[in-house]
């Protein structure tokens, strides 16, 4: 980089704090799904487009940066968190360089979509690099119960910002820079409008299947029931994206695989997972039951925290083989995804049997609405938690020290003596 240039870019980001404070103040604009589907129909502006972008990213990045820094100084320094928030910093300074730019200069408009096409590649790896620097922050000083409630809470709301930001970036550059894709003439940007839940069910099970075959040399078949209580008979639509879908599945899939099969090694045939899909007026539901074993209610809390795993972590290489379990962020991220539109992702076990895993997603598209995270007052209280008693008794782990007062206490309750 020649020094002038360096200058120049050094001079912005001692910007940049300056600026977060300027963009935290604003609460971002959740946007509903018809908003998205205006957004791209016939009568879509680029220009209108562009001037909501350039102030909605900034706030956006804005709030979830004055995060960041309430993470422990001690994960803030790992390289991998250096390393994450530097891309935060350039592309939050990148699109404020459009604050001023005339909507109607076309070389405007192109150029902007260039910087969204660049920053979202640059962010592509930001899920594995914060992971990284969890398991690094994990192996050097452990984990307690505060450190991971916080945590918890911010990559929650962290990976949500970052799922909002990917969607309103490739709408805009699919929308108005992307080919049309002849595949899917109707969709507009990543969203199906008439999205056919059944087959974004089929093609999840059949690529988590590739993957169990390649693993294992063996899988289970699938089950699908579904219910159409508005149209009888009729395929179940919603307006939808498909990739936030298959997502969600393609992880359910690959861990009900996984237990079907370790939990039935040693007979010769696996046990199906079965998957129901219902729409109703205000729900679409989608179960997925396995007979892998299930898992104790004590740890179902655990599945979805991001500082456990029972996986061994994967190395972080290109290899082709996408492990069948990784960095244990399966579920959680899948969770996001669910609520992102307002819905859920949750699971319901017996121990000894299998795992019912369900989705909620909202059946109309007028309540889904994005959910985002919003950096105020109630968040920066989550952030000044510490260690406090609980307010439930802690049941002891040694009873028979008790001994003699509580023995004392059962003997005359027995008798009838008090
Ligand atoms: N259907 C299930 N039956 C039994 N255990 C399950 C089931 N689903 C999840 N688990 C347990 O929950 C853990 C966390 O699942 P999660 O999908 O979040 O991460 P992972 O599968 O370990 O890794 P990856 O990030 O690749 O998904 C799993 O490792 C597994 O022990
Ligand atoms: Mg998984």
């Amino acid at each position: 980089m020649k020094f002038a240039q360096f200058l120049i870019k050094n001079a912005a980001m001692a910007n940049v704090p300056k600026q977060i404070e300027r963009f935290c103040k604003y609460s971002p604009s959740p946007l509903s799904m018809k908003q998205f589907l205006d957004f791209g129909s016939s009568n879509a502006c680029e220009k209108t487009s562009f001037v909501f972008l350039r102030q909605e990213l900034p706030v956006r990045l804005a709030n979830i940066m004055k995060e960041i820094d309430f993470l422990p100084d001690k994960l803030l320094s790992t390289p991998s968190l250096q390393l994450l928030t530097s891309w935060y910093a350039q592309s939050f300074m990148e699109i404020l360089q459009f604050q001023e730019k005339d909507p109607e200069d076309r070389k405007v408009l192109s150029d902007f979509s260039e910087v969204l096409i660049n920053i979202r590649n640059r962010h592509n790896n930001v899920v594995p690099t914060m992971a990284q620097g969890v398991i690094e922050y994990k192996e050097a000083f452990g984990v307690d119960p505060v450190t991971n409630q916080n945590v918890q809470y911010f990559l929650d709301r962290f990976y949500m910002s970052r799922i909002s930001t990917r969607m309103l970036m490739n709408q805009h550059t699919l929308i108005f820079h992307g080919s049309t894709n002849p595949a899917h003439p109707k969709h507009i940007g990543s969203i199906d409008p008439n999205c056919d839940v059944v087959e974004v069910v089929k093609d999840a099970y059949e690529s988590s299947k590739m993957l169990c075959d390649q693993y294992y040399l063996t899988s289970p078949e699938v089950e699908i029931k579904q219910v159409n209580a508005k149209a009888p008979g009729q395929a179940l639509r919603m307006v939808y994206v498909p990739s936030h879908l298959y997502h969600m599945l393609f992880e359910l899939f690959k861990n009900a695989m996984r237990a079907a099969v370790e939990m039935h090694e040693s007979s010769s045939v696996v046990p199906p997972v079965k998957v129901r899909v219902s729409l109703g007026n205000e729900d679409l539901t989608i179960q997925m039951s396995d007979r892998g074993g299930g898992v104790p209610l004590r740890k179902i809390d655990r599945l979805f925290s991001y500082m456990y795993s029972t996986a061994p972590s994967p190395v972080m290489d290109n290899s082709r083989n996408a492990p069948l379990a990784g960095f244990g962020y399966g579920l959680p991220i899948s969770r996001l995804y669910a609520k992102y539109f307002q819905g859920d992702l949750q699971l319901y076990s017996m121990e000894g049997y299998g795992t019912s895993a369900v989705i909620y997603l909202k059946a109309l598209s007028s309540d889904s609405v994005e959910r985002l995270p919003v950096f105020n007052k109630s968040a920066w209280r989550h952030y000044q938690m510490s260690s406090e008693a609980d307010d439930w008794c802690i049941p002891s782990s040694e009873p028979k020290k008790l001994g003699n007062a509580a023995a004392l206490c059962d003997l005359i309750i027995l008798n009838g003596k008090h």
